[in-house]
């Protein structure tokens, strides 16, 4: 398999989820790659051709790229070989909620500042980051190119997205060109801009997608109080192209790396410059809220939930991926434990991660096991798979046949006629108290 002529080979430092997307699909389109992470253990595993996360499309594109594609723990190897180096590095959020960017840090200091090299950054990281690394880094350029990858979707994501955006300082033009020519073969629009521009989208963004999953939890908490149903009312507003259908699924909270981090992160940042951010702080806390109000929905239910079972369907924080990172299952299981319940559980994926967090649930080897004996069930994550569970079996395993459904994923009727009360999330005829 040769390289896509005039490619350009890319470096990637951090071999974490988002690196090893973004390297694979680099590779798929044409281009040299070399991936380097301090873990020697990953590193060779990768070369033996193992997959160390649960991401559609991605082993097959390794397979298929495998020549053009090298994994190394030694920087060396790859600033031989790559002028363009893609840090993909994590920038959790520390206690305070700025994020920690220490392995950017590390990883800029390895790079060294390379004349006629650049440092792509890819990891999310506080407007004003960019700047003071192009500071510092004497002759190497900088640029902002950050990722939009959704996990369980990301190959897609990359390879079809709706833009690119490249954001440099007029000095680094060639490095900014360089960035969006190794994006060319995508064929999509590229948004050239200055860093802090750029590192400001992304932060937007992720809040902007927030912001209208919080808004629309909210209408669904005030469609349960006026008898609306929120699926009615999202189906209206979303075919005004204005608003658009998407992120307007209500549920029991966002979780994932993303957007609980990022939002924290950019109010922490405007705090930081003296800004208040009001919309934004609401945003992270009706999303604490939303995760809370299944409680409520349950002890309507079921009044003490001690003593009671409550079997959780799905622990990932959303389908198709393995990642338990903030999820809402983890607020939940707590809270059920606090007051008392046995909590039972079953996930197609997570349930190896999801064992080491949540060490008093009991894991179960589906999820018709999970439900037997329960007092109520909760959909946390809405795999595909639920959708397919006899639910007169079901109603017949239970102690009681309760459903707080919390992602609104399953049939209502076909619940009520196999047995089940049913709940949504702003639907109608629902238990709707805020909870505890
Ligand atoms: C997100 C962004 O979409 C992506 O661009 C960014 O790079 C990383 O963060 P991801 O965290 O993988 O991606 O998940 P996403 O599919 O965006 O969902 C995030 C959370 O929001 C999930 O917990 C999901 O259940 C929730 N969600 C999403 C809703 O509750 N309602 C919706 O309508 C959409």
């Amino acid at each position: 398999m040769s390289e896509r002529k005039g490619s350009e080979p890319i470096g990637v430092v951090g071999v974490g989820w988002v690196g090893l997307v973004t390297a694979a699909c680099f590779a798929e389109l044409g281009h040299r790659v070399v991936a380097r992470d301090i873990d020697a253990a990953k590193v060779e595993a990768l070369g033996r051709g193992e997959v160390p996360i649960h991401e559609p499309g991605l082993p097959e594109l390794l397979e298929r790229n495998r020549e053009r594609l090298s994994f190394t723990t030694d920087m060396g190897e790859l600033l031989d070989a790559a002028r363009l180096i893609f840090v993909c590095v994590q920038t959790p959020p520390t206690y305070s909620g700025d994020a920690d960017l220490s392995a950017v840090e590390t990883a800029v200091e390895e790079i060294g500042d390379g004349e006629g090299r650049a440092l792509v950054m890819k990891s999310t990281v506080p407007v004003g980051t960019g700047r003071k690394i192009r500071k510092k880094a004497g002759g190497l350029a900088y640029v902002s190119c950050p990722e939009f990858l959704r996990e369980g979707s990301a190959v897609h994501d990359f390879l079809e997205p709706d833009r690119v955006v490249v954001g440099a300082e007029p000095a680094d033009e060639w490095a900014a060109d360089a960035v969006a020519a190794a994006y060319e073969p995508l064929c999509k629009p590229v948004v050239r801009t200055d860093v802090a521009s750029a590192e400001m989208i992304k932060l937007a963004s992720n809040a902007f997608l927030a912001t209208k999953i919080s808004f629309i939890n909210e209408i669904a908490n005030v469609c349960e109080e006026v008898g609306a149903d929120v699926a009615e009312v999202s189906r209206g507003m979303g075919l005004d192209q204005r608003i658009g259908p998407k992120f307007l699924q209500p549920g029991i909270g966002f979780g994932g790396s993303c957007f609980p981090k990022d939002t924290q992160a950019l109010k922490q940042l405007a705090g930081n410059s003296g800004y208040h951010f009001q919309l934004l702080s609401s945003v992270i806390e009706v999303n604490e809220l939303q995760k809370r109000r299944v409680m409520g929905k349950l002890a309507k239910r079921l009044g003490s939930l001690s003593g009671k079972r409550v079997a959780l369907l799905g622990l990932a924080f959303k389908p198709d991926t393995d990642d338990m990172r903030e999820a809402s299952s983890l607020v939940l299981a707590a809270r059920l434990e606090g007051e008392g319940a046995e909590v039972t559980a079953f996930d197609p994926v997570s349930g190896a991660q999801a064992g080491e967090l949540l060490p008093n649930v009991k894991f179960s080897e589906s999820a018709l096991d999970a439900l037997d004996g329960a007092d109520a069930a909760v959909l946390v994550t809405e795999w595909p798979e639920f959708a397919e569970i006899d639910w007169v079996e079901a109603a017949g395993r239970m102690n009681a046949a309760q459903m707080v459904d919390g992602r609104n994923f399953l049939d209502p009727d076909a619940l009520r006629s196999a047995g089940f009360t049913y709940d949504g999330i702003g639907r109608p005829g629902v238990a709707g108290d805020a909870g505890g």
